[in-house]
């Protein structure tokens, strides 16, 4: 049976002591209210023995936890500390002493200097001694410092930690403090050390994240049953940080696991965190980084685009919403396509067509070999130059109302210069009439009028979208702008006769 997975938070401690600059008590608490709102189920708030600010910030934010979230304080496996952490956590209602000594051969040679027998009797006394301060509701977590390299003594060690569990302990940590190995090593001794404890036993995953594994250490972890996932926000933490949360909460949610937490409260927390810690999210950070949702092969932006609507894209692995951001983002760039163009532009109030992309990627594409990704407002010149002013044989002259229903056209076609009368029901009917006359048939298909504010500088009104087609099949969507409806119509009739011929 795989339990819910409870989500313990390490971002006030582990991640806090690796910062430059720790956080005081007010900076905690910005941090501890995000927490809340992502509806974590324990706040490691700090190390209340490590200085006179960190008890302080763990014994206030303590007083303000929630009844159903636990409030949790670090010690190692001395009384003063453990009785710091007691005092700081006291006033929670679900308060927890986080006791830890390091149990692998490296750690009892050349650092504790001590046998494990020896560990194992403070380890027990510890334990014993936290539960003792605490209320009867209180709870003793015991880590196994450097868990993961206990590779030689595993089988000592889990003998060690069965007494610690009779002594009080009811979760035991099981850090990967430093990441040396392949996932699945660190896999086989929690599954192994899981079998061996009672099964009302909380067993916890603390993983660091050296070589770039913890999140997926964290996640196999959870299905060989360990429910307590200590996580952190971005991912802060010791070196190359802690088990980054918003990873393993989206893998566990996309692998059906019901997740007790706000997921949409991700994104806006992410960058907040980033802001307070000063630790920036690096552009291809998963989930909140700000390519994460970013396409800028045309392969991957047409499959994009063509996935959009669905819930699983071609190229997205989660739905933006479940993390509280938007929707995926193309860039154009020389690697991109028509689908770009089309997809960037229609963000504009010009609803560009699909025709028109296809005219504009070798320009924007050769504008973008030179100056790299392009800006929407460089696109949008681009559009203007080759869409709105197209040149070519047909130059307008002057268009301009004679009488009722009656117009002059004057235009030129290569050398020769036209000057006709058309007449018609409103301006563009006239002016077809004229083109009609001077020998240049078209038959008008769609007429569309798109009301503008003043875009990119250029005051106009109206933009016309005229789609119209030539006796010998041809069609084409042509358009142009300006402050008279009439010219607009006009000149975007040249626009697509220049772009037919
Ligand atoms: O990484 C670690 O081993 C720790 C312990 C204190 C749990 O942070
Ligand atoms: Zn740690």
């Amino acid at each position: 049976m795989t339990r819910q997975p409870f989500f313990y938070d390490v971002t006030l401690r582990d991640g806090n002591q690796a910062l430059k600059k720790p956080w005081n008590t007010e900076e905690k608490e910005i941090i501890f209210k995000r927490l809340l709102k992502l509806g974590v189920q324990g706040i490691e708030i700090g190390f209340p023995s490590a200085s006179d600010m960190d008890f302080e910030a763990v014994q206030y934010l303590a007083g303000l936890m929630p009844e159903n979230v636990v409030a949790s304080g670090l010690a190692r496996a001395v009384k003063y500390d453990i009785e710091r952490a007691a005092q700081a956590v006291k006033e929670a209602s679900k308060p927890r002493i986080h006791t830890f000594i390091a149990m692998n051969p490296l750690g009892l040679e050349y650092v504790l200097q001590k046998p494990l027998s020896e560990v194992k009797k403070i380890a027990v006394d510890s334990v014993a001694y936290a539960k003792s301060l605490l209320p009867e509701y209180g709870e003793v977590q015991f880590s196994i410092e450097h868990f993961a390299d206990c590779r030689e003594n595993l089988d000592e060690v889990i003998d060690a930690v069965q007494e610690v569990v009779k002594a009080g302990a009811s979760i035991i940590n099981l850090p990967n403090t430093v990441e040396r190995f392949r996932p699945m090593e660190f896999l086989r001794m929690v599954e192994k050390m899981r079998n061996a404890l009672p099964e009302e036993v909380t067993v916890a995953v603390h993983c660091h994240n050296d070589l770039g594994m913890a999140s997926a250490t964290t996640v196999e972890s959870y299905f060989l049953g360990a429910t307590q996932l200590e996580c952190s926000l971005n991912g802060l933490g010791e070196r190359s940080g802690n088990t980054n949360m918003y990873e393993v909460a989206v893998v566990l949610h996309n692998s059906d696991v019901d997740v007790p937490l706000n997921m949409s409260k991700i994104y806006g927390t992410a960058l907040r965190v980033a802001e307070m810690s000063g630790v920036p999210i690096w552009e291809k950070a998963p989930l909140v980084g700000s390519d994460a949702l970013a396409h800028r092969s045309g392969i991957h932006q047409d499959g994009a685009a063509k996935t959009k609507h669905l819930k699983k894209g071609a190229y997205r692995a989660f739905e933006p919403s479940l993390i509280g951001r938007e929707d995926e983002k193309l860039g154009f760039t020389s690697q991109s396509g028509k689908t770009a163009i089309y997809e960037i532009l229609n963000t504009t109030p010009y609803k560009i067509t699909m025709q028109e992309a296809i005219r504009i990627a070798p320009v924007a594409k050769s504008a973008a070999e030179e100056l790299g990704e392009l800006s929407k407002e460089k696109l949008l010149d681009i559009y203007f130059d080759e869409v709105f002013t197209v040149k070519g044989a047909f130059k307008l002259i002057d268009f301009k109302q004679i009488a009722d229903s009656k117009f002059n056209l004057e235009f030129k076609y290569g050398e020769k210069t036209f000057d006709m009368i058309g007449t018609g029901d409103g301006n563009l009917d006239a002016c077809l009439d004229a083109l009609d006359k001077a020998g240049f048939p078209l038959n008008l298909i769609h007429y569309e009028q798109v009301a503008l504010n003043e875009e990119k500088g250029v005051k106009a009104d109206a933009m016309s979208v005229i789609h119209f087609g030539t006796e010998d099949g041809k069609t084409v969507v042509a358009r142009a702008m300006d402050n008279s409806t009439a010219k607009a119509n006009v000149k975007a009739i040249f626009n697509g006769l220049n772009l037919l011929k």
